[in-house]
């Protein structure tokens, strides 16, 4: 069967990630979470003393960029990729919330983005790959063979975080959760550097009022309407 490119983009904390790494799984397809690589980026910053407060040393950034390599390897324990940032797992931290907050601003800026891109790139090189982000249909792969872009209200998406957070036993407010994903949609929206839009030819999905099991299927239909036309 021919191996196409799938892009899912859409606002933070919809659920993407999940439907996607879900279908790459049962179909055979490399996942990758370009969100993860941005975090990774934030992480770095903040580690090694570029992000420091509100304010960013980019030009340390800049010249440190080519120096920060990020992987991605199967966890065997769920079955799931975990984010290695320079050989180290990083799975854990870069979905803190320390990361969550200084994103956005990392993400704004055109040389990660640039570098970000060119690596994604490669990585789809041979297709047979699910990218979730919100730039791909648009950007990473403006030719890919099926886009999905996904949205659910900031309450709903606030309400999930949360409730993942907690699961993992981490501290978390509903308030200042729900405070982060309107921020972040807002700087995704309109920031300079491929803001997160639909790309004309993505299919819109709003899940706000679909369980996890129906927004598979949602999937995978689409995905067998794209690999078996007739
Ligand atoms: O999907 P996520 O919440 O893990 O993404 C983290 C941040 O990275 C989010 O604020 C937007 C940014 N991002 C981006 O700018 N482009 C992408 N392709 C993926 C994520």
């Amino acid at each position: 069967m021919k191996k196409i490119t799938i892009a899912i983009d859409g606002f933070s904390s919809c659920g993407k990630s999940t439907m996607a790494k879900d279908l790459a799984r049962e179909i055979g397809y490399i996942y990758i979470d370009s969100g993860a690589m941005y975090r990774a980026v934030t992480l770095y910053s903040i580690e090694n003393g570029i992000f420091t407060g509100t304010a960013i040393d980019t030009e340390t950034l800049k010249q440190r960029i080519n120096d920060i390599q990020i992987s991605f390897q199967l966890n065997p324990a769920t079955g799931r990729p975990d984010t290695y940032l320079n050989g180290v797992n990083v799975e854990d931290k870069i979905r803190s919330m320390e990361v969550s907050n200084k994103v956005s601003p990392i993400s704004t800026l055109g040389f990660v983005r640039q570098e970000m891109v060119k690596q994604q790139q490669a990585m789809g090189e041979r297709k047979g790959i699910v990218m979730d982000g919100r730039d791909i249909g648009t950007t990473v792969f403006p030719d890919a063979e099926l886009k999905v872009f996904v949205t659910a209200s900031a309450e709903i998406r606030a309400q999930r975080r949360y409730d993942e957070l907690k699961a993992k036993g981490q501290e978390a407010s509903y308030e200042e959760i729900l405070a982060n994903v309107k921020q972040r949609d807002d700087i995704d929206q309109n920031r300079e550097v491929s803001p997160l839009r639909k790309a004309e030819d993505a299919l819109l999905l709003d899940n706000s009022h679909l369980t996890i099991e129906e927004q598979r299927d949602w999937l995978r239909e689409k995905f067998q309407s794209v690999v078996n036309p007739d």
